[in-house]
C-alpha cells in the first residue's frame, strides 16, 4: 500500500514507494561525453512528477527499454528541488512491480459522490419539456450499461477534470452554467443547451483508456471525442421516429462545434445563438477548472505555478 504521494513530496525528503510511469526517456548530459541519463515521468492520484538516474550510458538504455508507460514502480531516492521544480533524484534503478493491489492509489476520482450526480442528472433530464429531446435523452440515461461508463469516464487525459467521473462533474457545472445564460438570454433554448451539456463530450466515455492512468484509446486516436460522439448521437436519433430534422441538425451541430474553432478540432464554427453560448459555456467551465487544478496540483511553497499546456502562470494566493 502506498504512503507517499506526490502532492505530499517535500524537498530533499527521502522517498520510497510506489508510481506508475507515465514517460520514459534518455537525456543527454551535458557532459556528452557521458552519453545519456534516464529521465521519467511518474505519477498517482495526486499528481505528476519527474525522477532522474545519473546512470551510465549502456545501463541507461537497457533501463529504457526495460522500462514501459502505465507500468508501476517501485522507486528509491530523494526528493530535490532544481530550478523551483521538485523531482526526484534515484539512488537505485526502479524496480518493476507486477499485479500491484491498489490501482485506487493512481487514478484519481472526483471527490463529489458519483451516485448523487447521477441521480442530478436523471433528475434534470426528467424536467425537460421538449418531448424529442427528452426521448433521446431517456434513451441514453435508461441504458445502465452505458451509464456505468458515462458516470465513471474522465472528462480529459490532462486538461480539466482528467478524473473519474470528471465527465459527469463537468456536464452538472455546464447545465447549472447553461440555466444561468438563459436567466438572462431568455430567448435561447434551454432545453437544447440542457442537451448540449449532457451530449457534447459523450464520446469522451471511448475516448479515453483508464486503467493505472488515463490514456488516449485506439477509437480515441482514430477519431477522436467529436465524432466518437457525433456518431452515437446520430445514430440513437435514428432509433426515433419522426425526430424533427431541425432537432436533429442543431443537436449535431453543436457537438460538432462546441470547441468553437477549426484549429481546436471542431469542422464547422458556431453558428447559432444557442451554439455560441454553449461554446463559451464549455470553454469557461474548462478553463476555470484547468486553473484550479494546476494550482492544486503544485505542492511548492511560492506565488506562481506555471501550466506547461495552457503556457501562463497562475496565481496561487
Ligand atoms: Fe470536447
Ligand atoms: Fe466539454
Amino acid at each position: 500500500m502506498k504512503k507517499q504521494f506526490v502532492s505530499q513530496l517535500k524537498k530533499d525528503e527521502p522517498v520510497n514507494d510506489f508510481f506508475v510511469i507515465s514517460n520514459v526517456s534518455q537525456r543527454p548530459y551535458k557532459n556528452t561525453s557521458k552519453g545519456n541519463y534516464l529521465q521519467l515521468a511518474v505519477q498517482d492520484k495526486t499528481g505528476t512528477i519527474s525522477a532522474k538516474l545519473w546512470s551510465e550510458g549502456e545501463e541507461t538504455s537497457r533501463l529504457s527499454q526495460h522500462l514501459s508507460n502505465a507500468q508501476v514502480v517501485k522507486l528509491s531516492g530523494k526528493a530535490e528541488e532544481y530550478q523551483g521544480r521538485l523531482s526526484i533524484v534515484l539512488t537505485e534503478a526502479p524496480e518493476k512491480i507486477e499485479n500491484y493491489e491498489s490501482p485506487e492509489d493512481f487514478i484519481p476520482k472526483t471527490d463529489k459522490d458519483i451516485p448523487k450526480m447521477l441521480q442530478n442528472l436523471k433528475d434534470e433530464i426528467s424536467k425537460i419539456s421538449d418531448p424529442h429531446i427528452k426521448q433521446l435523452l431517456e434513451l441514453f440515461s435508461n441504458d445502465d450499461e452505458f451509464m456505468k461508463k458515462y458516470s465513471t469516464a474522465p472528462a480529459a487525459k490532462v486538461m480539466h477534470h482528467n478524473f473519474i467521473g470528471g465527465l459527469l462533474e463537468h456536464v452538472l457545472n455546464l447545465i447549472s452554467a447553461s440555466k444561468t445564460i438563459h436567466s438572462s438570454h431568455p430567448e435561447l433554448n434551454l432545453d437544447l443547451l440542457i442537451a448540449a451539456s449532457i451530449l457534447h463530450d459523450i464520446g469522451k466515455i471511448d475516448e479515453y483508456d483508464v486503467g493505472l492512468k488515463i490514456d488516449i484509446s485506439d477509437e480515441g486516436r482514430f477519431y477522436g471525442h467529436i465524432s466518437i460522439g457525433y456518431r452515437l448521437v446520430a445514430s440513437k436519433i435514428e432509433e426515433i421516429s419522426e425526430f424533427p430534422k431541425e432537432l436533429e441538425r442543431k443537436i449535431l451541430h453543436i457537438i460538432l462545434s462546441h470547441h468553437g474553432e477549426k484549429q481546436y478540432g471542431s469542422p464547422v464554427e458556431p453558428i447559432f445563438p444557442e451554439a455560441v453560448a454553449f461554446h463559451n459555456i464549455d470553454k469557461t467551465d474548462a478553463s476555470i477548472q484547468n486553473a484550479k487544478q494546476s494550482i492544486q496540483n503544485d505542492n511548492q511553497e511560492r506565488d506562481w505555478t506555471y501550466d506547461s499546456i495552457q503556457k501562463r502562470f497562475y496565481y496561487k494566493k
